[in-house]
């Protein structure tokens, strides 16, 4: 079905088409779609981490559904977990369009959103009715013009919104597209902010996992780092990786990428970069939710055979649409065991 569709909304605008795929899957047609839509539901495809439980273990990864506006419709597909956001306390518009962009020879897209959301409190209302069943985590970020020594206010302001409301919460601090917000990876203000959230929890009654979300762009020394700060904190894991701002390997023309501009490439030249990542959180013993170029479902065996015990999609579903779920599900995942889970 979608590859009738797909040349339709390819020749779009692909914010324009995004909005408007959005649109057509929370009408009743898109509903009635989704209900038709079998995707496989084995016990084999549970897992327990945290302890909560996913029916299976492949994830919305944040961006696409930003303010939880489809979680039914997702819980339709056949996904077992949703990352929703990334939120600002504030609401925000995000960058000026054009900002979105697809690279058809790579499969792969640039963007520069910016982090446009309707803000923490509107979209916490819109929490209150998840689906049964469906695991929701909340990605959480700073809006544009709180400065950066103040972006633990912004974080904790998140955190303590949506504490009752999130089953995990993802700290991005990696997103190419919100100045300066790459420099919260570094050692010094990555503790300061994973300690005042940590602290934050252990205020709680119950405990939620708390994951850091990292840029695919650092280098070996610096994962390490990061590594030693999460274990430091006893953060529950990694979300690895977020967009490129590399532009190395790509068939797309110069003439074009220049063109383009700034921003985050995903898709598949990510897949290796982020697996490679992905096996050195693994071999430090930090479980992680594994993203990045995920486009069949021997990728996503891949991916967990890397040292991911949960994968999430973005580009992979622009491409291929629903039907990726059902191969990815359908496909010999591994049951990745972590240790103290
Ligand atoms: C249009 C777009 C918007 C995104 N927005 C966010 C975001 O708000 N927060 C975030 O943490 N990641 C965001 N991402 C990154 C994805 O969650 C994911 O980490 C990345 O795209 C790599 O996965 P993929 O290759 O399967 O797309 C976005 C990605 C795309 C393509």
């Amino acid at each position: 079905m979608y590859f009738i569709i797909r040349p339709i909304l390819f020749r779009m605008d692909p914010e324009k088409a995004h909005e408007w795929t959005l649109q057509v899957l929370n009408s009743v047609w898109g509903r009635s779609f989704a209900k038709l839509h079998k995707v496989p539901r084995h016990s084999r495809l549970h897992r327990l981490y945290w302890g909560i439980h996913f029916r299976n273990p492949l994830g919305l990864a944040a961006g696409m559904d930003k303010n939880a506006y489809l979680l039914p419709l997702w819980d339709m597909l056949g996904f077992g977990f949703v990352e929703i956001g990334t939120v600002t306390p504030r609401p925000q518009e995000g960058n000026p369009k054009p900002r979105l962009f697809r690279l058809p020879l790579d499969k792969a897209l640039i963007n520069r959103l910016g982090f446009n959301n309707d803000g923490a409190a509107q979209i916490a209302h819109r929490l209150e009715y998840k689906p049964d069943g469906l695991v929701v985590g909340v990605n959480i970020g700073k809006n544009k013009d709180t400065p950066l020594d103040k972006a633990v206010n912004d974080y904790l302001a998140c955190l303590m919104r949506f504490y009752d409301l999130a089953d995990y919460f993802t700290i991005n601090v990696s997103s190419p597209n919100t100045p300066d917000l790459r420099l919260l990876e570094h050692p010094f203000p990555l503790k300061q902010l994973l300690e005042a959230l940590q602290n934050a929890v252990s205020k709680q009654k119950r405990w939620k996992p708390i994951f850091i979300k990292i840029s695919p762009d650092i280098s070996m020394p610096k994962l390490h780092e990061i590594i030693a700060v999460a274990k430091q904190a006893q953060i529950a894991g990694i979300v690895a990786t977020n967009t490129t701002t590399s532009r190395e390997n790509l068939k797309t023309p110069t003439t074009i990428l220049e063109k383009i501009g700034e921003g985050g490439l995903s898709g598949a030249p990510l897949f290796a970069k982020s697996n490679s990542i992905i096996s050195e959180i693994d071999k430090a013993n930090i479980p992680v939710i594994g993203v990045g170029g995920i486009f069949s479902g021997q990728d996503a065996v891949e991916k967990i055979q890397a040292g991911a015990a949960l994968i999430q999609i973005y580009t992979g579903l622009i491409y291929r649409g629903p039907s990726l779920i059902r191969e990815i599900l359908k496909a010999p995942l591994p049951h990745k065991y972590l240790a103290n889970y």
